[in-house]
């Protein structure tokens, strides 16, 4: 499964992105999730991200990426993701710890209705590219289209 990126940014749509169940190894001194690389999530992970201390009402995300896959975790608490292919817009509510939120290249995504205390977990397949990011949601639109005009 190892970097099967076989959908481009600029072709993939939210219903290529999915909720992942992990494992949990349930015990009486607590639970314990695991992910694997290739077995879990499509792609090597080079760097780990977390949001937390987050304010009431705030909203995070509010962009894109061309190149960059993600699994977004609520390893704490709760909070919503909504993505966004540029036709169709799906929420996913994030409120267990064994589940991950796989998103693809190429997905406007936005985070909100974090409960307090929640912590968010971020496995991502590149490190930190400024350069990757579409934070214009006007830019994203015309990656989008790019894609329709070149597979005409
Ligand atoms: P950003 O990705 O815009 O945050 P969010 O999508 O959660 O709202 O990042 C916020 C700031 O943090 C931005 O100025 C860049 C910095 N940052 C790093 O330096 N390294 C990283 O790996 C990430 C994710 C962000």
């Amino acid at each position: 499964m190892k970097n099967s990126y076989n959908i481009s940014g600029t072709d993939s749509t939210v219903y290529d992105c999915s909720l992942i169940e992990m494992p949990k190894h349930h015990h009486e001194r607590g639970n314990l999730t695991v992910v694997n690389t290739e077995q879990t999530v499509p792609f090597d992970v080079k760097r780990v991200y977390y949001l937390y201390d987050i304010p009431g009402g705030e909203s995070r995300g509010g962009h894109a990426h061309k190149a960059l896959w993600q699994l977004i975790v609520a390893v704490s608490g709760s909070f919503s993701v909504t993505l966004d292919d540029g036709h169709i817009k799906r929420t996913f509510l994030l409120n267990r710890p064994y589940l991950g939120l796989l998103v693809r290249p190429g997905i406007w995504r936005t985070l909100d209705d974090f409960s307090s205390g929640s912590v968010c977990l971020v496995l991502a397949s590149e490190h930190y590219d400024e350069d990757d990011y579409i934070r214009d949601y006007n830019d994203f639109s015309r990656f989008k289209n790019e894609t329709s005009a070149s597979t005409l």
